[in-house]
């Protein structure tokens, strides 16, 4: 079905779904599911960035000069939606260590279900980045897209999203929202609960990552 949704891209990879797995259980620790996190977010990142732009440079070989492809000057930026955000963060630094770093703090009324905003530091010269913003979890999508409209809003043009898990209602309010933002997402699940959490999920993201408990 989401193929037929322009910017939307459901990833399926054996190596990805075992890994959800992994952080489905509720056995699994935090130290483990920190670390599946990022590997995760490695995965997807390899992704997600396929359309970086390259240029030619002139490399001596061994043997000899060529002219060779490097990522192009384009700034990047990573933004992590706080608190679960940060778990993917290294995971896409590995890919992209130059990259600037900038954090937008969200949390959800338990009640209403919608984002409140309570931090938002983001890099310098916004509409020159390839910026990429990252949360493991796309239940309701409030928090999606406003940590979008915020970058949107503070002159950020190029934007993807990457999400571990989706709900079916997060991904069609995200593509309604923002359809000209690219959506990557590693597994789509059946629904939301009554309160608001993916079924069957894994769970609070920031709590599983962080070792809290709500
Ligand atoms: C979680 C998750 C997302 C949000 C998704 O964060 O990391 O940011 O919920 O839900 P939504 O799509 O319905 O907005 P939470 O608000 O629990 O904060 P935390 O990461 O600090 O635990
Ligand atoms: N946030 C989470 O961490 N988990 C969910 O299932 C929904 C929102």
């Amino acid at each position: 079905m989401y193929e037929k949704m322009e910017n939307v891209f459901v990833l399926d990879h054996p190596l990805l779904k075992h890994k959800i797995s992994r952080l489905r259980d509720k056995e699994t620790g935090t130290n483990e599911f920190r670390s599946i996190v990022g590997e995760i977010a490695l995965l997807m990142g390899y992704e997600a960035l396929r359309d970086l732009p390259t240029e030619e440079i002139e490399v001596e070989t061994p043997v000899e000069v060529c002219m060779t492809p490097v990522i192009s000057g384009r700034k990047l930026a990573i933004v992590p939606i706080l608190r679960a955000g940060l778990g993917m963060v290294s995971g896409i630094l590995s890919l992209v260590p130059a990259a600037k770093v900038g954090h937008i703090g969200l949390f959800r009324d338990e009640e209403t279900h919608e984002p409140h905003e309570y931090y938002c530091k983001l890099p310098g010269a916004l509409e020159e980045r390839i910026i990429t913003v990252v949360d493991p979890m796309l239940a309701t999508g409030g928090s999606a897209v406003g940590a979008v409209s915020l970058i949107k809003e503070k002159g950020g043009r190029n934007i993807k999203f990457m999400s571990i898990l989706a709900a079916p209602e997060g991904i069609e309010r995200f593509h309604a929202a923002h359809p000209d933002v690219q959506l990557y997402v590693a597994q789509v699940d059946r629904g939301l609960n009554d309160d608001a959490y993916i079924c069957p999920g894994l769970g609070d993201a920031g709590d599983r990552i962080f070792g809290t408990e709500s």
